[in-house]
């Protein structure tokens, strides 16, 4: 599904050069859920933002779905970003005056989506969260755990063909991480691949596999036994 190749990302700072990523390969299978972890600063984010094409890396290639992503011009990017890329970050970023529904189906729409189709994908995205009987509730009247859960569905909604989580459980307590974490690994057993940054070991050995970043290059690589 994923194929990174020689993949070097480096931020100019002054006059000087920091190289967050150096020179990484790897590839993800489609149905993988992969857990990407390692210390503050080594590089997570930066390259679920590569993978992710939020932003552009320095070398290196990244094949997704069989598209050379680096190859794409701007608008088809943006097309493929949005068609085939479904994001979950540790702010749920929902619109606070609209319904957890609402949320949802926005980017449906604005997708193309007819009012009809946005609302019912939407509705079975809430099902497969196990939140669709709070679907007129606001942000507001949900739990952190909760809104999560809705950035999660609304994420899934467009049936992405993988979703990236930046630190999904960052501001979460335990009992909610959890059903979090329960939410990804249910949409892991329908299929889906999944590529998630975490700090927590709990979280990572639920998955199939963990990659630790350190100082911008992959010192451990390992499947999980299941
Ligand atoms: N836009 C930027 N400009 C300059 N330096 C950056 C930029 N983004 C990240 N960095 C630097 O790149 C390094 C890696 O950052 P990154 O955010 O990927 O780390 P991380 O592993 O996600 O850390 P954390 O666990 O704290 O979220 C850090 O030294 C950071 O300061
Ligand atoms: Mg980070």
């Amino acid at each position: 599904m994923i194929h990174v190749t020689n993949l070097t990302k480096s931020y100019k700072s002054g006059d000087s050069v920091l190289t967050v990523l150096k020179d990484l390969s790897f590839s993800v299978p489609k149905g993988q859920f992969l857990a990407i972890t390692g210390r503050s600063g080594s590089g997570k984010s930066t390259l679920l933002y590569q993978l992710g094409l939020l932003d552009h890396p320095n070398a290196g290639q990244i094949t997704i779905d069989g598209f050379d992503v680096g190859a794409l011009d701007k608008d088809a990017r943006t097309a493929f970003r949005l068609n085939k890329l479904g994001y979950v970050f540790q702010d749920y970023a929902l619109i606070p005056e609209l319904s957890a529904l609402e949320n949802i189906m926005i980017p449906l729409l604005m997708l193309g989506h007819s009012q009809e189709s946005a609302k019912k994908e939407s509705e079975s995205a809430l099902r497969k969260v196990s939140l669709v009987d709070r679907m007129d509730n606001l942000p507001s009247q949900l739990s952190g755990g909760q809104q999560q859960r809705v950035s999660i569905a609304r994420a899934i909604a467009h049936n992405p063909q993988i979703i990236f989580a930046d630190e999904p459980t960052a501001n979460l307590d335990t009992e909610t991480s959890k059903a979090v974490l329960d939410a990804f690994l249910e949409l892991h057993k329908q299929g889906q691949t999944i590529v998630m940054v975490t700090h927590e070991p709990e979280y990572a050995l639920m998955t199939d596999r963990i990659i630790v970043l350190s100082d911008g290059k992959i010192i451990e690589d390992e499947l999980q036994k299941k």
